[in-house]
């Protein structure tokens, strides 16, 4: 069997993982695989940064559209970012061009997800997107596979690691958001646009997307009724502390009689419920399926490791010839969902 040889656009934080988890697991990832997964090529912005990994072995390329095009590329990583621009373009092209794609990136996936998925399965090639969601969770995994036989009647979480390190550290340290928003945006925790996080649009993307799997509808971000992280004050910590509660960033999907209600907003949850006992960057999803009942997956939602793991579980679904949809079903397939306002929790 040939080698699987991967393309991969994006050398930051969840790219190095994806080079160190092949470098450093070349023998299990074949023996488990049954092929071997090799690099060819790489891309990023700076050609000369030390990032602290030997990319000797790889040709390199300044274009992520040029690598994604590359004859010795049989699989595109995009961990670059951007809903639009090189994510996207390169995306494309790799399609076209005949690759399979495996990407972190949410925000593409969640504005363009469809369109894109679409291309994919029209020249037969697959696009999967674990790591988007929820980091190292193998989440989309669980709804795509293990649960593909539910009718998933609701899905919940808390799928925004920083909005949840700042609320639990307001918490803890009785500091104000504004402290330990600039606190955490000194750590480097936060997006580099921080309204990302802190607006909640980023873990709306990841429950768009789940929604998409979740209910056999178009991915439909615009639908999402967000709001963010940054009127939560103090004394609302305290108060609902008073009363048993703890104050997360919970996303909630459900389809009703009106129609798919999804929403993520600042709820109450009671504090000894396992939501209310997440602290810091976890990430915690709640899964409810017809025949199986209630599913609580929970670990780390972002960082190299984590992030790197999911990217890699799609990589080797793909060695091992495993063609699933990008949502689980063929994207023409999918229905567009009429949009229903969520009660307010
Ligand atoms: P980083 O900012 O750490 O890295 C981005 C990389 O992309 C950098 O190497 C950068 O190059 C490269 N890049 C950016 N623009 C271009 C371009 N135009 N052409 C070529 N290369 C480019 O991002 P992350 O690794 O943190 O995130 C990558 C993706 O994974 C994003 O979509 C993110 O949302 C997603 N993700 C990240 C998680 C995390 O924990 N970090 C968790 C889950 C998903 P250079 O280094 O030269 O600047
Ligand atoms: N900013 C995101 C978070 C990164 O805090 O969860 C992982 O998607």
């Amino acid at each position: 069997t040939h080698p699987l040889r991967l393309g991969i656009a994006g050398l930051g934080t969840v790219g190095l993982g994806v080079v160190r988890i092949v470098q450093k697991h070349a023998d299990l990832l074949q023996a488990r695989s049954g092929r071997a997964i090799t690099i060819s090529a790489v891309s990023a912005r700076s050609r000369d940064k030390d990032r602290g990994v030997d990319l000797s072995g790889y040709a390199w390329e300044d274009d992520p559209v040029a690598l994604a095009r590359r004859d010795d590329v049989d699989l595109f990583i995009e961990v670059m970012g951007g809903h639009d621009g090189p994510a996207k373009d390169a995306t494309e092209a790799a399609i076209a061009a005949g690759k399979d794609v495996v990407s972190a990136n949410k925000a593409l996936l969640a504005v363009h997800g469809q369109a894109l998925a679409e291309t994919a399965e029209a020249a037969d090639r697959v696009i999967r997107f674990e790591a988007a969601v929820a980091g190292g969770i193998p989440v989309v995994k669980a709804l795509t596979e293990g649960l593909a036989a539910n009718e998933i009647t609701r899905i919940m979480g808390v799928m925004n690691g920083s909005c949840n390190y700042i609320l639990t550290r307001m918490e803890s340290a009785g500091l104000t958001y504004q402290e330990v928003f600039d606190e955490a945006n000194a750590l480097g925790y936060l997006e580099a646009d921080p309204e990302l996080d802190v607006g909640g649009i980023d873990a709306g993307h990841k429950l768009a997307l789940l929604s998409a799997i979740a209910f056999g509808t178009q991915v439909d971000f615009d639908a999402v009724q967000l709001e963010g992280i940054g009127a939560v004050s103090i004394e609302d910590i305290r108060q609902a502390a008073d009363m048993g509660f703890k104050i997360k960033l919970l996303g909630v999907a459900q389809m009703t009689g009106r129609g798919l209600e999804q929403r993520m907003s600042p709820c109450l949850v009671p504090d000894t419920s396992p939501l209310g006992q997440l602290q810091g960057g976890t990430n915690m999803v709640v899964l409810e399926g017809d025949s199986v009942g209630q599913i609580v997956l929970r670990g780390p939602g972002a960082g190299e490791g984590p992030t790197a793991s999911a990217v890699m579980g799609d990589v080797m679904d793909i060695a091992r010839g495993l063609r699933i949809s990008t949502f689980g079903q063929p994207a023409t397939s999918l229905r567009r969902a009429r949009p229903a306002r969520a009660a307010v929790p």
